[in-house]
């Protein structure tokens, strides 16, 4: 391996030293993505890399989205740098990015641009450990839930009391129902909750609620996350199909800006 490890936290994150040099020839691709799928996130200090380096970059782990500007879509919170920075409020919360798709995304690579100087810390939790850690009795009910996923949910928390017309428009997302537990191609499992949890299939609002609040608390104790202070130039790479992230909360007029980079997915929820 052409690259220096060093681990974060036990159960979550994996410092990388590379080379801006090596990372972008393209050959380290491979191990990348196995450390990624171990680890759930991957941090390279200061990399500093440019847009175009972060889109070339990306290109070696996987397939990339066209999403924002030629693959690099602009978190901010000013509309004027994002158009759909409305929706950005609700990152706050504890999410899987796209867990109402039947495919969520494989991963995404944040490169630290500006810096808010009140919040913006991103954490991470690992939501196999978090799996593996159960005891084996809340693991066999964990295995037995469906869980009803919905945009409507993300929009609920940044508009708690909605109107008939916000609620219809809402619900032109469909819902999706997932296993709680993602049982992946590899044999290995992860816990999949976070926003856009709504319910559980079967059950009373009030029942499923409360059983997705609880496993929602047990995948995010500490053992289970990393939390990041970010430097400006720093690179993070999350697995998206094993990690739960939020931010915290930052101003909107903070300045705060990274550069966002998201592979395709390749396994459906199952
Ligand atoms: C995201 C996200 C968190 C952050 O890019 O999907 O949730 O720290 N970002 O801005
Ligand atoms: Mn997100």
């Amino acid at each position: 391996m052409k690259f220096e490890i060093a681990d974060l936290t036990p159960r979550i994150g994996t410092e990388i030293k590379a080379s801006k040099q090596d990372l972008l020839q393209g050959g380290l691709g491979e191990d990348i993505r196995q450390l990624l799928e171990q680890r759930g996130v991957l941090l390279f200090r200061e990399l500093n890399l440019t847009d175009d380096e972060q889109l070339a970059f990306a290109r070696t782990l996987g397939e990339v989205i066209d999403q924002g500007m030629k693959g690099i879509y602009k978190i901010s919170l000013d509309p004027a740098l994002n158009d759909t920075a409305d929706y950005l409020h609700a990152t706050v919360h504890w999410h899987v990015d796209g867990a109402q798709d039947m495919v969520p995304t494989r991963a995404s690579l944040l490169t630290a641009r500006v810096l808010s100087r009140i919040g913006g810390q991103t954490e991470f939790a690992n939501t196999y450990a978090a799996y593996d850690d159960l005891p084996a009795d809340r693991k066999a009910e964990a295995d037995s839930l469906r869980v009803v996923h919905s945009q409507e949910y993300i929009q609920r928390a940044m508009h708690p009391d909605p109107s008939e017309a916000q609620l219809a428009r809402w619900r032109e997302h469909p819902e999706q129902v997932h296993p709680m537990v993602w049982t992946h191609r590899s044999g290995r499992k992860s816990l999949l909750l976070g926003l856009t949890a709504g319910r559980i299939d079967g059950m009373s609002e009030e029942e499923g609620r409360r059983i997705i609040d609880d496993m929602q608390a047990w995948a995010t104790q500490p053992q289970f996350v990393y939390r990041h202070e970010w430097t400006s130039g720093d690179l993070i790479i999350w697995d998206n199909t094993g990690v739960m992230h939020r931010v915290e909360a930052y101003p909107a007029d903070s300045g705060r800006l990274l550069s966002r980079t998201t592979l395709v997915g390749e396994e459906p929820i199952a």
